[in-house]
């Protein structure tokens, strides 16, 4: 578990994640500006039903990643003790509840979309078996194991559970694809990069010039009077092999043996791999949160952001919770679509779009103020010479409208400019400020 705490019981009215009316259909109940970006209050399968009826999102979302319950039986509260959501379905209850949305989210993805589905030990493997019948085996890319917390003093007797993992699929074979890189370290630099260049000064490495596997043309041939190795080929025609080493790029061992040279200076960085070390969520109390229990650490979303849309893109998280995805996305300008049935989420998604986080300390009350060189920092981190731990620039976001239905009378929650109250599906204009 991320954050915040996890029981049994409720404490006052929750909403809960069953299916609401399909037949109710979602209407805008406060807009600002005019982006393709919506917060939808509601039953994430009404609420991707009635998407389907729109051909301007049916089939155009490039990017769906969701974060729902793992069926722990629990009922998650906030820092602040607020009920926050229910994760009460297991066994085949929980997977006929995952099985009806996926099947959704396969219509509202583009062809050349991709999505993760983010969940822990207990349900993945049942998940993976789904998936792999909605989206095709195919069409599995990775299943990433991520680090969600430091190491525990763990009470069973097992090993520490520290993991969680994120399948990922797409819709078919030709799929938006970004590379991913992590920068190099100065301790793999030397080890991976161990050489430097007399001339130069560039720093390298030296690798083989030949591959396994035996070649008939050009790369089977002689080179400088040698034959690749029993069982390979060279890398490269000889001509290519002749013009690297005219420009330096071969390294000679002293017993005449040839390796080419491969500069740090024309790395990218360290390729991605699956196993995501470096995106712990919430774990000291600096780290900038809403308080929203199993928030997710956003920069582990922004390399998924990266890797599978580009600028422009429409992206959902339909159970969207804090909105962790959707700020991601607005930060990495693309256009969103946030989903979640809970009211204490869309609170806080709203009061983060405007406000932004605090650290853990300030939401258990700790207003800890730290005295820094302020240059070291930019203004907005400063009150007065005082660095103010807890405050960070956030980024503001006000372009995008809010739906909901009939369903969620009575329900509060703050839009950007006062406190308002859905009612009969429609925002009470009395106490609102907004703009619709
Ligand atoms: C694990 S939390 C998501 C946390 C999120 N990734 C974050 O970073 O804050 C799961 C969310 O799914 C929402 N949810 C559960 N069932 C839903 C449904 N049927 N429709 C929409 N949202 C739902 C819950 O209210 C909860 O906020």
């Amino acid at each position: 578990m991320a954050t915040g705490v996890s029981k049994t019981k409720m404490n006052g009215n929750l909403q809960v994640s069953t299916s609401d009316n399909g037949n109710l259909s979602y209407h805008p109940i406060w807009q600002n500006g005019n982006s393709a970006n919506r917060l939808y209050f509601g039953d994430n399968l009404a609420v991707m039903q009635d998407m389907l009826k729109d051909e301007t999102i049916k089939g155009q979302i490039r990017l769906i990643y969701i974060d729902p319950p793992y069926a722990t039986n629990s009922v998650f509260q906030t820092r602040k003790q607020q009920d926050a959501y229910t994760d009460l379905l297991t066994g085949n209850d929980y997977v006929d509840f995952i099985r009806e949305r996926l099947s959704l989210m396969k219509e509202l993805l583009a062809d050349n979309g991709s999505i993760y589905v983010h969940l822990d030990n207990k349900m993945v493997f049942h998940i993976k078996v789904l998936m792999d019948e909605i989206f095709g085996t195919g069409n599995f890319r990775s299943m990433i194991t991520r680090k969600k917390c430091k190491s525990k003093n763990f009470t069973k007797n097992s090993f520490g559970n520290i993991s969680d993992y994120i399948l990922f699929y797409t819709k078919s074979n030709n799929y938006v694809w970004n590379k991913q890189y992590d920068q190099w370290t100065d301790d793999k630099i030397l080890k991976e990069y161990p050489f430097i260049e007399e001339d130069t000064g560039r720093r390298y490495k030296r690798v083989p010039i030949h591959a396994p596997g035996t070649r008939n043309g050009e790369t089977g041939k002689t080179w400088r009077g040698m034959m690749p190795p029993e069982g390979k080929h060279w890398q490269f025609t000889p001509n290519k092999l002749e013009e690297l080493d005219r420009n330096g790029e071969i390294y000679w061992s002293s017993t005449g043996n040839p390796r080419r040279k491969v500069y740090l200076d024309e790395s990218n960085g360290i390729a991605l791999q699956d196993i995501w070390l470096d995106y712990l969520d919430v774990n000291n109390q600096n780290t900038q949160t809403t308080g929203y229990p199993t928030e997710k650490n956003i920069d582990m979303l922004k390399r998924i952001i990266l890797a599978s849309s580009n600028m422009g893109d429409l992206v959902m998280d339909c159970f969207a919770g804090s909105g962790t995805m959707l700020v991601a996305a607005d930060e990495l300008k693309r256009n969103w679509i946030g989903v979640d049935v809970g009211n204490e989420a869309i609170k806080v998604i709203l009061n983060r779009f405007k406000n932004g986080t605090q650290t853990l300390d300030e939401h258990i009350g700790n207003k800890k103020e730290i005295q820094k060189t302020p240059d070291l920092f930019s203004s907005s981190l400063i009150e007065g010479n005082t660095f103010v731990a807890n405050k960070i620039a956030h980024h503001l976001i006000n372009n995008y409208t809010i739906f909901a239905n009939g369903k969620y009378s009575g329900a509060e929650f703050q839009i950007p400019e006062n406190t308002a109250t859905i009612k009969n599906g429609i925002l009470d204009r009395a106490s609102e400020e907004g703009n619709i």
